[in-house]
């Protein structure tokens, strides 16, 4: 079996991770047989910008359409404004492909520290479930009189009931299969308008799942949470902007966000879905081979799981652990390891050689 997968490096550290992940998800698919991913690189990129004046060619999305997954690195530099970069490419794919679900899964592995006291590994272990179409990042709104004393500013915030019951119905089906508890990212004191209306809908979802508990928490008393009680969290459900935020904060928790994997996933299996490390392009390390691999391996993961391969995904999971756990790392985790030297741990790992 042969999966098409579109890979698009981007800038900055995004290569040099992308790189180290491919390498180990090969070694994962060979040592169970049977399987194989085949690679189709796309250069769009803020280099690809300064050349074409613009992210991706014009019949990029409808390129894409014809691949069954899309892994990403991290696109973004200084000389591109960044809602330039982000508006160009990820978010034209995170929405033409419907993948209104961005899945942000984090765990304290053994090897990793967290920088709160008292916790150890195992303690940490939680999935924070994003909406990813639509809500705080719409780009609906103006600017006008500008420069100007009278200048008035307006970005509206946009909840549609299709795409907040999809995401909350989302979560509750994963909170089943997990804790069976669920926590609502909410700010309906401040936000009257939109935050009502997605606690109204999280109410009326949670009567379909009377064997789910749930709590919603200002999002403001919810990140306190994060650092005071992470180990009470399990499935985290929150808009756009309050995902975004948690997961930094949730990667911050288990040592840093060159750790936190996610899938921009559509459940229907309509489109492709993409996978990606949450964070950037590293600019401040770029070149230097030292970026932590760790998302964007544990991303290749929840692509394989996402194919159909939830052998090859705990396999390579398992193997990450046990480097990390053996010390190799990276020196955001205080080690000295290369890059490319975590790659080879893992592989050697998934292939049962060390
Ligand atoms: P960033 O995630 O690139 O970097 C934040 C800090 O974390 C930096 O100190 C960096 O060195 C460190 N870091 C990030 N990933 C690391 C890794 N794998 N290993 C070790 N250290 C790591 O976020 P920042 O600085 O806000 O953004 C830089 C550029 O990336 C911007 O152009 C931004 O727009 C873009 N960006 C792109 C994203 C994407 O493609 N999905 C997501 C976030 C930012
Ligand atoms: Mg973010």
């Amino acid at each position: 079996m042969i999966h098409e997968v579109a890979v698009i490096p981007g800038d900055g550290i995004g290569p040099e991770v992308v790189e180290a992940a491919l390498g180990v998800l090969d070694a994962a698919a060979e040592a169970h047989g049977g399987v194989r991913f085949r690679y189709t690189h796309f250069p769009w990129s803020c280099r690809y910008y300064a050349e074409h004046g613009r992210m991706m060619p014009e019949e990029g999305l409808q390129t894409l359409s014809g691949f069954e997954s899309i892994f990403l690195g991290a696109v973004g530099w200084p000389g591109v404004p960044d809602h330039v970069s982000l508006w160009g490419l990820l978010l034209p794919i995170r929405r033409r492909f419907e993948q209104y679900i961005n899945y942000r899964p984090l765990r304290l592995l053994r090897g990793l520290r967290s920088p709160l006291k008292g916790i150890e590994p195992g303690d940490i272990d939680l999935v924070i479930v994003r909406e990813n179409n639509e809500g705080e990042y719409s780009n609906m709104g103006g600017r006008i009189y500008e420069g100007t004393p009278r200048e008035i500013v307006i970005q509206n915030t946009v909840f549609t009931r299709t795409g907040t019951e999809r995401v909350v119905r989302f979560a509750f089906e994963l909170a089943r299969r997990r804790s069976r508890r669920l926590v609502s990212a909410t700010k309906s004191n401040g936000i009257n308008f939109t935050m009502p209306f997605w606690d109204q809908v999280v109410g009326e979802i949670a009567r379909e799942y009377p064997d789910v508990t749930v709590s919603s928490y200002h999002i403001d008393a919810l990140a306190a949470y994060f650092v005071l009680r992470p180990k009470t969290l399990d499935v985290v459900v929150g808009s756009n902007l309050f995902g975004d935020i948690l997961s930094d904060l949730a990667a911050a928790i288990v040592g840093g966000i060159g750790l936190a994997p996610s899938a921009n996933l559509n459940p229907e299996r309509k489109y492709p879905s993409m996978f990606e490390p949450v964070h950037g392009s590293a600019p401040d390390i770029a070149g230097k081979g030292i970026a932590n691999p760790t998302a964007a391996i544990w991303s290749a993961a929840l692509m394989a799981e996402h194919l159909g391969h939830p052998d090859i995904a705990s396999a390579i999971v398992q193997a990450l652990e046990d480097t990390l756990a053996a010390g190799i790392v990276t020196p955001d985790q205080g080690g000295s390891a290369k890059t490319a030297d975590v790659a080879a741990a893992v592989k050697a790992r998934v292939r049962g050689r060390s």
